[in-house]
């Protein structure tokens, strides 16, 4: 069985009070739902203090991306290594807000992707289409590349340690959610080119009322939530749905 798991991406978001009182809400409501793994991916200045408030919690965290490099002269970048020492366990790598407003290229999320798992942090590797791909009808074509280069450096075997998530580009943040049909025939593709037990995330506008079908899918694992995991209640609405989702499918 490939355990559910669902992983919050705060983004840019986040203050240390209204965090504190976040953590607290869904470090209880989401007591009793051990059929679910869940994460927070955070900002980096709120590791240290989040790392000490979830301490011991069934609550993991991550950040939301990572430097190719150690260390080094690197301004203004954060490194693999300072990532475990405040107990990360996750970090996303390529998510497409990197790949679009940062310039992130397949290379440099592929030597990402790597460092990560260098120092025992567990990738959260992103890949999804644009509108205008879909609309041309590449949205295999793209999300293939995303994954073979990828793959190509780091060996398919790497996917022992990783996530896969599946975000078309055109549902983030949009209100636009992939149709449950939409995200499976992707997921399905994706899961013919991944190990048998690679969890496969969707990620994009999933809300409370949206993610029972999607996570009903046979091929989706859980979800990679963006707004939603910034209201205590929608995100463990989320969970929820995946837990039955869970007991359902086995
Ligand atoms: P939204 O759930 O806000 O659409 O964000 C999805 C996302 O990008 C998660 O990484």
């Amino acid at each position: 069985m490939r355990y559910r798991f669902v992983v919050g991406n705060w983004k840019m978001h986040g203050n240390r009070a209204s965090n504190r009182a976040l953590l607290e809400a869904v470090v209880k409501g989401i007591d009793g739902l051990e059929a679910v793994e869940c994460a927070v991916c955070v900002p980096f200045p709120y590791l240290g203090e989040i790392a000490g408030q979830l301490a011991g919690a069934r609550l993991a965290w991550g950040a939301q991306n990572l430097s190719e490099h150690a260390q080094g002269a690197f301004t203004g970048e954060v490194s693999a290594p300072m990532l475990v020492e405040f107990g990360c366990r996750y970090v996303i790598v390529g998510h497409s807000e990197r790949r679009q407003l940062f310039g992130e290229t397949d290379c440099v999320v592929a030597a990402k992707y790597a460092a990560a798992l260098a120092q025992g942090l567990k990738p959260i590797l992103c890949v999804g289409e644009t509108l205008s791909q879909r609309d041309a009808g590449q949205t295999e074509e793209v999300v293939e590349r995303q994954l073979r280069v990828v793959l190509d450096s780091n060996g398919k075997k790497s996917l022992e340690n990783a996530v896969v998530a599946y975000e078309p580009v055109w549902a983030i943040g949009t209100g636009r959610t992939a149709t449950q049909e939409q995200a499976q025939a992707v997921h399905a593709f994706l899961r013919a080119r991944v190990l048998p037990e690679t969890r496969i995330l969707y990620g994009g506008s999933v809300k409370p009322d949206n993610a029972a079908a999607l996570f009903a899918m046979p091929d989706v694992d859980g979800g990679l939530i963006g707004g939603a995991s910034l209201v205590a209640g929608d995100f463990i609405a989320v969970v929820q749905a995946a837990a039955r989702a869970a007991q359902r499918k086995g």
